[in-house]
Parts: C-alpha cells; structure tokens; sequence
C-alpha cells in the first residue's frame, strides 16, 4: 500500500514516521511531481497538480475538519474525502468559546484594563439569562461547544441544516428557522463549514438581528463574515464586539482595520489545532477499516460541501 503525505506548511518527518508505524508494511512518502500514484493520501491544501497524478486514489485524508479548500480543486475519481472527525479538536474549541463568551460576559478585559491602571473597581453583575448563546452548526464542534457552554447555564440555541437534538439547547434549522435563531440570542458562535450556502452568512442583515449589545465569536471560516458589515454594527453600537479566530486573508494584513479595533479580540486561526498523535490514530484506523471493507465515519459529501 501507497501513502503520498501532501501538506502544505506542515513538517512531514513526524507524520511519515508516525503513519509508518500506525501501518507496518505501507510506504508513506512525500509526494514528489511525478512519485508512483498512491492508493490514500493525506493532504492539506495540496497543488492541483498533485490529485491530477493519483487516478487509482481510494481516499483522501483530509488534516483538518474543514474541507472547503480542498473541495475548490477537481478530485480524483472514486476517491472518497475525508475529514477529521474530531481528534481531540472538539474539546479545544469548547475551552476557546467558552473562555470567549465568559471573558465577554464577565468583563474580564474590562478587570485585565483596571489591573493595568491600577483600579480597584467592580461592575455590577449581569445576569446569564440576558447573554443567550447561539451556535451556528451543530456538528461534531458546535454540538461540543453547546454542550460546554450550557454546562455553564447560559441558555444556549443551535442552529443546523437538519433538524438536531441535543439535551440543553433550544434547537432550530434551515433557511426558515434562522431569523428566530438570530433574535434569540445576543451571542454568536459560528461553527458553520464553507459552502456556497453559509459564504458571507454574518453580515448586515444576519448580525443585525442579534439583541442590541450582541458579541460574535468567529471559529469557522474568514469567509463568513462580511467584514465591513462587522465593523458598521460594532460603530454604530449594535454589536458590542467580537472574538474572531479566523479571516478573509491569513495571516491578518498589517493594515487590517481588524488589528486596532478596540472592541475586537483576533488569534491567528489557532482556535483548535491538529493534533498529529491524534489524527494519526484516526487516519491509520480508518485505512484498516477501508482496506477490511468497513465504513468509516467523517466521510465528505462533496455535492453537500462537507
Ligand atoms: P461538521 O461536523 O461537518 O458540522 C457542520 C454543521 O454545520 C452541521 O450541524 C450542519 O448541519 C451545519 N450546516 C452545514 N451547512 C449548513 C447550512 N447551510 N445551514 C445550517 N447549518 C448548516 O463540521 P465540524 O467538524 O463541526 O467543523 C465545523 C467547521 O469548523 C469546519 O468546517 C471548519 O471550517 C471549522 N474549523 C475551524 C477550526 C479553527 O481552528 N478555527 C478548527 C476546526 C474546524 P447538519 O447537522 O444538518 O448536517
Ligand atoms: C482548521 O481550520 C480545520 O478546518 O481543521
């Protein structure tokens, strides 16, 4: 069995050495212009050229959850796409929102400024029932997250394609379930995949249906987010500010109006990262799964866009 590892920005030596071991007797190799094809891959935002060269590929192995770049690309024939399912990213997104959506409601950057000065100052208590949480996909990360967040009490929404239960969230779905979403909440999560449905989905009229006041928190994807429509909500006072982990372009220009923004907090897409023991694991069990005839979970629907 062939293996070609084709990731872009990624140190390959651990992951040939890890997939080696996981799978005695396959070769794993970097793909090189013109390598024998391979029967899986594994790949982040690989060249065109690279699944032109891999007509008999089974699978693709997608090393992260999102799959919106991959899919832009023409895929080999008959090779199924698979994303991470999880991995240990689902707990780091939880730790990420909630520690948003708590320092927004506790006021801690508030605290975190007065220490800077020297105050000794308190804010009057808020109370939870006034900051419902909404989340913007109810997958493997945003049903986490929901979890999470309503472990903590806030009255928590979701939001899907389908209809989804899920103990503890209020639960909408579709087009036609949206505007109801929206203005049940004053905090926003998106935890949405990119497709043609959900691109540029936070703008205008979408955030401007969140309560006065209303906090985003961007996890997904840059390209959610009309950013000059955040940026008219946060001055004209009705958004009261955002998290946002992800952007348009990344990194970040350095003239982005994003970075001086004193409402805004900004990481570098870190929200919650590969772990490579990890998805290893994963991605070696689903090639014995395959290779045994087995289904696996984590499989793309391409037409669907995740
Ligand atoms: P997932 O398991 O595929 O879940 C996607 C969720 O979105 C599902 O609940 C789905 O609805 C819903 N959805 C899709 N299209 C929709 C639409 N048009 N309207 C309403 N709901 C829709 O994905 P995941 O693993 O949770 O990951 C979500 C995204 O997080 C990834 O695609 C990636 O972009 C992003 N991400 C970011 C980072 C980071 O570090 N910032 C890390 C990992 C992932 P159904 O339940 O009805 O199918
Ligand atoms: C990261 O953004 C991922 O999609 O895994």
């Amino acid at each position: 069995m062939r293996i070609a590892f084709c990731c872009t920005d990624t140190r390959a030596e651990p992951w040939l050495q890890g997939l080696g071991q996981a799978l005695p007797g396959a070769v794993v190799e970097v793909w090189r212009p013109g390598a024998p094809a391979a029967d899986y891959a594994v790949v982040w935002s690989p060249p065109q050229q690279f699944l032109d060269e891999q007509p008999g590929l089974k699978a693709l192995f997608n090393i992260g959850a999102g799959v919106d770049a991959l899919l832009r690309l023409r895929l080999p024939k008959g090779a199924r796409v698979v994303r991470l399912d999880d991995a240990g990213m689902s707990v780091q997104m939880a730790e990420y929102v909630c520690h948003a959506v708590i320092r927004h409601f506790r006021e801690f950057d508030g605290y975190e400024a007065d220490m800077r000065a020297g105050r000794w100052s308190f804010r009057k208590p808020r109370s939870r029932s006034d900051f419902p949480v909404g989340v913007m996909g109810l997958g493997v990360l945003g049903a986490r997250v929901a979890r999470a967040l309503s472990v903590f009490e806030f009255p928590v929404h979701g939001w899907s394609r389908t209809p989804r239960t899920l103990d503890g969230v209020r639960t909408h779905h579709g087009r036609a379930g949206l505007p109801d979403f929206l203005s049940s909440c004053r905090v926003l999560v998106n935890l949405l995949p990119l497709t043609p449905d959900t691109r540029d989905i936070l703008n205008r009229d979408t955030l401007g249906r969140l309560m006065p006041g209303g906090y985003l928190v961007n996890v997904a994807r840059g390209a959610h987010l009309v950013e000059e429509d955040l940026l008219a909500l946060l001055d004209s006072g009705h958004l009261a500010g955002a998290t946002l982990d992800v952007f348009r372009t990344e990194p970040l220009p350095a003239d982005h109006p994003f970075w001086r923004h004193p409402a805004l907090t900004l990481t570098p897409h870190t929200s919650a990262r590969t772990l490579r023991d990890e998805s290893i694991a994963q991605i070696a069990g689903k090639i014995r799964a395959l290779e045994d005839g087995q289904s696996i979970a984590g499989l793309v629907d391409p037409v669907r866009g995740y």
